[in-house]
């Protein structure tokens, strides 16, 4: 398009000159014009001629500057939904608890996604929030940050209704790090003053000191001017959250919320900032939500959401002895040992049990299933089966989430699920060559066991009766 608007009034501009001159010179020659207004009148077309493809030059760059502004414009016109009441209060630094009494949120009158929920926690605790997709975890951090409201109930911080004072306030006490970190690309430095704009240099530097990434950051050529980047892509995934942490930290909050915040690294970086993690929280309040469990077995309290209620809480001990819906979840991510280097996992023969179409194998036999499978590490964002594609591999999710999609009949895709740690697709793979029935898409970098068909068909052969079982249990 710009070079289009540029191209057109200089092409225009040119014909025109050549019907000008030519006209112009033949007027002379029949004595309607001197030489010199002929000279004059060229001149006059030249400067013509420069000053509009200077307009049209800069006139891309105005079109795409006007798009640019109506969205700014948009977004400052929005009108927001949360607003302080004349009388709100300034809160201030909590000391004794978050609680939340008999509360009910819905995101549209439709459909309630929180019901009935209550909870305590008392201030300087860990807590995590786990559950299946979709379940209310996030939904609660949005009303405690406020950036949603509860429909009945309350959120309170120290018996002080979270509606009852400025968001201002509120919100200095609390810093959240999401699973994908947004870094401008500007110095790191000004990247971690985000976090709180007055900030001297050094209390920057004290914040990325205490989320270690001071070091790394000293031995980039540039130090804390180092640029991030489009969208932090000088930094690995690892350092872009430390820098987020850094952000946070900035902000000393008394509140550290915690969204997924280490699910999209790989197990050794996720590991160790965990562990950074653990450091930071001493004398923070932390409300952490994640799918993945081993972390939060130290945490002084757990919540396991389930359709929008909380169906059981209490630390990681407690919560396996009730052996419900927290056991079952904790099982599912067991058994798997990674190696350091995350290029190798070992499933015990009790995990493998755990799948259906394995369960009745006999134990010799399954022993033996242990080392045919494969490791199979996937970056971030690749499809790893194609619907419609011919199936010859069996799934298991060590760790990572993928999405699951259908195309639909008008090219459309629609989401159907998310799968995570412990999860596996494709078990029909393994008896029978059919399409596969949905798109999978890694979400994150993903860990996976997989078992190819061939395997499985070796194994077949020497156990008749469990090949009879299959063709019983999964018929064609
Ligand atoms: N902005 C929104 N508008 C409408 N519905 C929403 C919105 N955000 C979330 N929901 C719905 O509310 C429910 C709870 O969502 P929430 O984000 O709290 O789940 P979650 O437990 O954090 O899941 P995940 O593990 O996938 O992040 C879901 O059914 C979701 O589709
Ligand atoms: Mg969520």
């Amino acid at each position: 398009m710009g070079n289009l608007t540029q191209r057109t009034p200089s092409l225009g501009l040119s014909l025109f000159s050549v019907v000008a001159i030519s006209a112009g010179a033949l007027m002379a020659f029949h004595g309607y014009l001197t030489p010199g207004e002929l000279v004059a009148m060229q001149g006059v077309l030249l400067g013509l001629s420069q000053s509009i493809s200077d307009v049209a030059d800069c006139y891309p760059q105005l079109v795409q500057a006007a798009a640019g502004m109506q969205r700014i414009d948009d977004i400052l016109l929005e009108v927001p939904q949360i607003n302080d009441s004349s009388t709100a209060d300034v809160m201030p630094r909590p000391s004794r608890q978050i609680e939340f009494r008999g509360v009910n949120f819905g995101y549209t009158d439709e459909k309630l996604n929180l019901l009935d929920v209550s909870f305590r926690v008392p201030v300087n605790t860990l807590n995590a929030f786990v559950g299946p997709s979709g379940s209310g975890k996030s939904t609660i951090l949005n009303l405690v940050t406020r950036f949603y409201e509860a429909g009945s109930g309350t959120v309170t911080i120290d018996d002080v209704d979270v509606r009852s004072v400025t968001q201002l306030s509120l919100r200095s006490h609390m810093s959240v790090v999401f699973q994908e970190s947004f870094l401008f690309n500007t110095s790191v430095r000004e990247n971690i003053r985000v976090g709180r704009p007055e900030a001297t240099d050094s209390e920057v530097e004290a914040a990325a000191r205490a989320a270690e990434i001071h070091d790394i950051v000293l031995a980039m050529p540039q130090g804390y001017d180092t640029l991030a980047g489009e969208r932090g892509s000088r930094f690995s995934g690892g350092q872009r959250q430390r820098i987020a942490i850094a952000r946070a930290l900035l902000r000393d909050p008394a509140i550290l919320v915690l969204d997924e915040a280490t699910s999209a690294l790989d197990p050794v970086t996720e590991d160790q900032i965990n562990e950074t993690l653990l450091r930071l929280a001493k004398g923070r309040t932390v409300l952490s939500v994640t799918h993945r469990l081993s972390p939060v077995a130290q945490y002084d309290r757990i919540f396991v959401l389930k359709d929008g209620r909380v169906v059981e809480q209490g630390p990681h001990a407690e919560l396996l002895q009730q052996n419900g819906v927290y056991a079952g979840l904790w099982n599912k991510q067991s058994g798997f040992t990674i190696s350091k280097e995350g290029d190798h996992v070992d499933v015990t023969v009790e995990r493998l049990r755990a799948i259906p179409i394995l369960s009745k194998l006999d134990p010799d036999l399954l022993k033996d299933l242990v080392s045919d499978f494969i490791t199979d590490r996937i970056p971030h964002d690749r499809i790893v089966v194609q619907q419609g594609d011919l199936a010859d591999k069996f799934y298991i999710i060590v760790r990572g989430q993928v999405g699951v999609s259908i195309r639909n009949d008008d090219g459309t895709e629609r989401k159907l699920t998310t799968l995570q740690d412990g999860d596996y697709f494709g078990e029909i793979a393994l008896l029978r060559t059919v399409p596969r029935t949905a798109t999978v898409r890694t979400n994150g970098e993903c860990i996976f066991l997989t078992l190819p068909r061939e395997k499985f068909s070796k194994l077949l052969e020497r156990a008749p009766e469990f090949r009879e079982l299959l063709s019983r249990d999964y018929p064609a």
